[in-house]
């Protein structure tokens, strides 16, 4: 099947004749990513045009066109987030301007106040209790658009001009804004503060290395990394003497007596970024070493429930909190740290990738993990 914007999407984009661009098309689940030549988006209100420069491909992006992360819109072009140069804008357009190096979100709000929605674009991901309302399935149809393509057309509310991104030293590098500010969504609810003992459960993963920078940058005075992946761990370990590593045995007893000998007592804040765990028994590692008013925000993709004894929850004080993305001003406020050097993206391995080939990238990426990642630089 062909991709076009018009005929199979029924979106209001308006193609340019006579132009075409590469991009990952995704036309449903079962169908496997490819790459096909498709019309350049053409720029329309509420809207601007990026050519894409440093787009992150998570290492769960395989998994995710397969199904095993939820519903997709489809067909679509796939990508969440991404850092890329603002070709053109609607004329009602303010928040980017031509010429700006600007962080795409993917994270699309209703802005309705009284019962707000919100979805990802381009990816998997409707928030609340995930089902699709008249609004979600509008919001996706009118702006069916991700981040693997040479160029994007994006809501303007979800992006965000990054001022001296274009002097940046390690662009490629840039392309872990987005997890970065996701994990920044986590660690500003978790309210760490500046000497705190923080657990990062699933810290191996893309997701919880993120949190681990931020958590640096903050001035946390413990941060002990529990996954499994030996390599990730190391690379944790050498970033600062603060961070001390786990190497999760799955086993709930076993895995919190080594993270409460590594904390040396209790911990303020736990932060779980764990992919799809087939049990709970790290996460609840986790919620074990919790001191009494601690605070625990589940941040990753565990699909399991979580047995809490309520008195628990009660006596010990705990606060309990969801993390799912984050605002632009999280994301804003990440810029400035790596701009200002708190957060070092000399400590990534970045591996860039063109568009040519979706499979070996896809395959590349999944081999990832904590601070190595793969960037497409289309
Ligand atoms: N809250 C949000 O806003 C948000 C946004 C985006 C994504 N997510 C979710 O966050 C999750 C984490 O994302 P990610 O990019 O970091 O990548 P990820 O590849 O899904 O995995 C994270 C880490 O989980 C660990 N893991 C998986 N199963 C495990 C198990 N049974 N025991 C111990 N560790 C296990 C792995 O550690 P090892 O490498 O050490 O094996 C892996 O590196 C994803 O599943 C995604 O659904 C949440």
């Amino acid at each position: 099947m062909q991709y076009q914007y018009e005929a199979d999407l029924d979106t209001r984009v308006v193609v340019v004749q006579n132009r075409g661009m590469k991009a990952w098309i995704l036309d449903s689940t079962d169908a496997g990513l490819r790459l096909q030549e498709v019309p350049d988006p053409k720029v329309r209100d509420g809207g601007a045009v990026l050519q894409m420069r440093a787009v992150q491909v998570p290492a769960y992006t395989r998994v995710l066109t397969m199904g095993g992360r939820g519903g997709i819109a489809t067909p679509t072009v796939l990508g969440i987030g991404g850092i890329g140069r603002v070709l053109d804008v609607g004329d009602d357009v303010q928040t980017v301007r031509p010429g700006d190096i600007a962080l795409c979100t993917g994270f699309l709000e209703t802005g309705r106040l009284a019962d707000p929605e919100e979805v990802l674009l381009g990816w998997t991901g409707i928030a609340g209790r995930g089902a699709a309302s008249a609004a979600t399935d509008a919001m996706r149809r009118v702006w069916r658009t991700g981040t693997f393509a040479e160029r994007a057309l994006m809501p303007a509310s979800t992006l965000v001009a990054l001022p001296g991104a274009e002097h940046y030293p390690h662009p490629a590098s840039l392309a872990f804004l987005p997890w970065l500010t996701i994990a920044a969504g986590a660690v500003e609810r978790s309210a760490l503060r500046p000497g705190g003992r923080l657990v990062v459960t699933g810290a191996s993963g893309q997701l919880g290395g993120a949190v681990v920078l931020l958590a640096l940058a903050r001035g946390a005075g413990t941060i002990v990394a529990v996954g499994r992946n030996p390599a990730s761990l190391e690379r944790l370990a050498a970033l600062d003497p603060r961070v001390r590593t786990v190497r999760s045995v799955a086993d709930r007893a076993a895995d919190g007596e080594a993270i409460a000998d590594a904390l040396g007592g209790d911990a303020d804040v736990t932060i779980d970024a764990l992919g799809a765990a087939p049990t709970v028994d790290l996460t609840m590692a986790g919620f074990d070493v919790l001191r009494l008013d601690g605070t625990m925000v589940l941040l990753g993709g565990v699909r399991q429930t979580l047995p809490i004894p309520y008195d628990e929850l009660m006596h010990r004080r705990i606060t309990l909190r969801g993390s799912w993305m984050a605002s632009n001003e999280v994301a804003y406020s990440v810029w400035r740290q790596v701009r200002a050097g708190s957060i070092d993206l000399t400590a990534l391995d970045v591996a860039t990738a063109d568009l040519e080939d979706p499979d070996a990238v896809l395959a590349r990426a999944e081999a990832t993990n904590g601070l190595s990642i793969v960037a497409l630089t289309p």
